[in-house]
């Protein structure tokens, strides 16, 4: 199937652009995000053509931009109905969409196979992103595949599994003493220099697409409707984003109406700027000093789509949370022995927020709620080492060993 891709458009200032060379923000700085022919994409797009297509986020290949993939079997992971971690914290349809499943052990597979398809198909001859981690190992992965060299600039103190896999997969790793926001500076500063196509957070337009299919799936996964919550741990907040674009997209294909899922944004209590602008009412975040948190693909300061996060949850009539290193520690343990997911700090953050708006009634009991399990935990061992050392020093039987404090 064809992609229906028409242009893209500055999400700040609305300028068109043209999708058929590489490009990364607008003149004014702001992202770009990819518009589509709906009308054609829902002739073909349909229930019952999604019936027959392959199980891999390409499914959705009208409303994806590149007509070459670069692929690893990407998207349709499961949604796992987690009734034993619901009846501990009193939500009876509560699901997790198990993340870690993809290539490279997290979400960000999805962004980075839609960016280096569409960089590849342009004629990008070196890519480059920085990262807080796991989205540097899956670029690392899909420019293998595509036969591209790349760079990732991540900081020093990030797990040491996303340093190794880049390296495994033949990427080019520097490692910066600071904060993702630093090696962003870095890579701006290089690119022209080094001549590398920037696929970082953002920068270009099409791992929001990637991303935005994990929107498409619930669809399908919940038989032709949505949720009515999804919690997401936001960094850069790529997959909030990309989940809200494609519910817009769903209504005008005709597949939903009005009605969205409330959309919640978990970080973490050591850096939480899109939760403090949330309450304090504002349209964009301020940068957060010191940022520090175990969940290291939280740790973003300063979210350059900070403006499209915080209208998407106030558009769905949402909300942000943030959860302590100490609960998200906590919260992984009781997600994995309850219910066999073995997450990332990350993904454990949203139970963390589930267990709290399921305590104070914004999450009523009935009500379907879908956690994101964005990474594996197979690639956080300093996290699960801190995670378990914790648990033999307070040993508590049962179930409540994890004991969420609401
Ligand atoms: C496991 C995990 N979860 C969540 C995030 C945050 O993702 P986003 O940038 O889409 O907010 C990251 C980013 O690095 C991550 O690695
Ligand atoms: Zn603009």
């Amino acid at each position: 199937m064809k992609s229906a891709i028409t242009h893209l458009e500055c999400a700040k200032c609305a300028k068109r652009h043209t999708h058929e060379k590489l490009q990364n923000l607008c003149d004014c700085g702001g992202p770009l995000v990819a518009r589509y022919d709906l009308r054609a994409a829902a002739r073909t797009l349909t229930a019952e053509a999604l019936r027959l297509r392959p199980p891999t986020m390409w499914r959705y290949a009208e409303v994806l931009p590149a007509s070459e993939r670069v692929t690893l079997g990407e998207g349709m992971t499961p949604l796992l109905h987690t009734r034993r971690l619901g009846g501990r914290i009193g939500l009876e349809a509560l699901y997790v969409k198990d993340e870690g499943l993809n290539p490279t052990g997290s979400f960000k597979a999805r962004g980075m196979a839609a960016a280096v398809s569409r960089a590849k198909e342009l004629g990008a001859v070196k890519l480059a992103a920085s990262t807080a981690g796991n989205a540097g190992g899956a670029l690392a992965a899909y420019a293998a595949q595509a036969g591209i060299p790349c760079v990732v600039v991540m900081p020093a103190d990030t797990p040491e599994a996303n340093a190794l896999e880049c390296r495994a997969f033949g990427a080019e790793v520097r490692k910066i003493e600071g904060l993702i926001s630093d090696c962003g500076r870095y890579v701006s500063e290089q690119k022209t220099r080094e001549g590398w196509f920037e696929v970082s957070t953002l920068k270009e337009p099409y791992r929001i697409e990637g991303k935005k299919t994990m929107g498409y799936e619930l669809w399908e996964q919940f038989g032709g409707k949505l949720p009515d919550a999804i919690i997401y741990p936001t960094g850069g907040g790529v997959g909030l984003i990309g989940m809200v674009k494609a519910f817009d997209e769903m209504e005008a294909m005709g597949w939903i109406g009005k009605a969205r899922p409330r959309m919640v944004a978990v970080q973490a209590s050591g850096c939480a700027p899109i939760v403090k602008a949330f309450a304090d009412g504002a349209a964009s975040a301020a940068f957060w000093s010191d940022a520090e948190t175990i969940a290291s693909g939280l740790r973003v300061p300063k979210a350059l789509g900070d403006f499209l996060v915080l209208a998407g949850l106030r558009a769905t009539q949402g909300t942000a949370a943030a959860a302590t290193d100490e609960e998200m520690l906590r919260a992984g343990r009781e997600l994995a022995s309850l219910e066999g997911i073995f997450a990332a700090p990350e993904g454990a953050a949203t139970v963390v927020a589930a267990a709290k708006l399921a305590a104070n009634g914004w999450l009523r009991p009935q009500e379907s709620v879908v956690l994101f399990s964005t990474g594996s935990g197979y690639k956080y061992h300093e996290a699960w080492r801190q995670a378990l050392e914790g648990q033999s020093r307070s040993p508590v039987a049962g179930a409540s060993a994890a004991g969420l404090d609401p």
